[in-house]
């Protein structure tokens, strides 16, 4: 069966009971479960591997296209964010996707920006939260909803012994910080899903996919690979046990034109707190996580690398 668009949470609910009701489940899975894939639209095949993720180990699987206006800062930004829903719901059919939930804002948000809201608290002001000031707060106010939302009212199988969860929500790497945050909404607030994380898909150069990748001039694209290649640098001193040596990283993005650096950090992979020993000049140890970001031209990229 194909895919099928609804706009709101009650024809979401309704059709997801139904699926559940009809579905047997993926082999080797007693059906009743349910993965949430949620996106801002401009799917690319980052988006994909989400889906192809919660496909190949859900009985239903929901996509959810909404560009959230709560989680941009700057109107221009919301403005010109790409909306591509035809190109969407192709990529999404083909990935074995059964619902694709696109609400228009008044369904999210009724009676206009909603008052009370999920704060993302320390954690969301650092890294991307310093550059972009209540940006968790409004990812995390709107994946609470969407979570709600998707969670269907009947047909959920109870978790299975290892205690997997049946409702499950799909995240990926590329936002590191995003995922950090997630998770501890998820585990502080007591939400019933299972968060899976899903690794970062990127082009054959190295550069990470992003809707906003398609603002870059072919210059400008090229400057960008500087990112992965600054995280390759460290990944490869990560495994060889040497010293990370950060500001050397660091240079190799100063000295490329059009590239201005934000942050780059190595950070605890579950806390995302500083490893400040790490930029000093000791043997690498352990796991981490090196986190980048930089203006390219129009645009503000991240990316990051799983160090150890
Ligand atoms: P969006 O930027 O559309 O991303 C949706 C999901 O796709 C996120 O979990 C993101 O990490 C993942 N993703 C994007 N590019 C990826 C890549 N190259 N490899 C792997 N995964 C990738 O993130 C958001 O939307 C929003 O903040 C949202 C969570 C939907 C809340 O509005």
């Amino acid at each position: 069966m194909g895919i099928t668009t609804v706009s709101t949470i009650a024809e979401l609910k309704a059709l997801s009971a139904q699926l559940l009701a009809a579905a047997p489940g993926p082999a080797g899975h007693g059906g009743g479960t349910l993965g949430l894939v949620p996106t801002m639209g401009a799917l690319h095949r980052g988006h994909a591997e989400l889906a192809r993720a919660a496909v190949a180990e859900n009985a239903v699987v929901v996509a959810s296209v909404f560009v959230n206006p709560l989680q941009f800062g700057d109107p221009v930004d919301l403005e010109r964010y790409p909306r591509t829903t035809e190109a969407d719901l192709a990529v999404l059919d083909a990935a074995g996707v059964d619902i694709m939930f696109a609400p228009p804002v008044e369904e999210m948000y009724p009676g206009g920006e909603p008052a009370v809201r999920v704060t993302a608290g320390r954690l969301g002001e650092l890294y991307e939260g310093a550059s972009r000031p209540g940006h968790f707060d409004g990812a995390l106010t709107v994946v609470a909803k969407l979570l709600h939302a998707g969670r269907p009212d009947t047909g959920l199988a109870p978790a299975d012994p290892a205690g997997r969860q049946s409702y499950r929500a799909y995240f990926g790497q590329k936002d590191a910080q995003q995922l950090a945050l997630v998770r501890r909404m998820v585990a502080d607030l007591n939400f019933p899903v299972d968060i899976v994380p899903v690794p970062i898909v990127r082009d054959s150069d190295g550069l990470a996919l992003s809707s906003r990748n398609r603002f870059l001039s072919d210059g400008e694209r090229d400057a960008a690979l500087v990112l992965s290649r600054a995280l390759r640098l460290l990944r490869r001193r990560a495994d060889a046990h040497e010293p990370l040596d950060i500001p050397s990283a660091e240079e190799l993005v100063h000295m490329t034109p059009g590239v201005e650096l934000d942050y780059l950090e190595v950070v605890d992979p579950g806390t995302l707190a500083a490893r400040a020993e790490n930029c000093q000049d000791t043997p690498f140890t352990g796991q981490a996580l090196a986190l980048i970001a930089a203006r390219v031209g129009p645009v503000r990229l991240i990316d990051n690398v799983t160090l150890g």
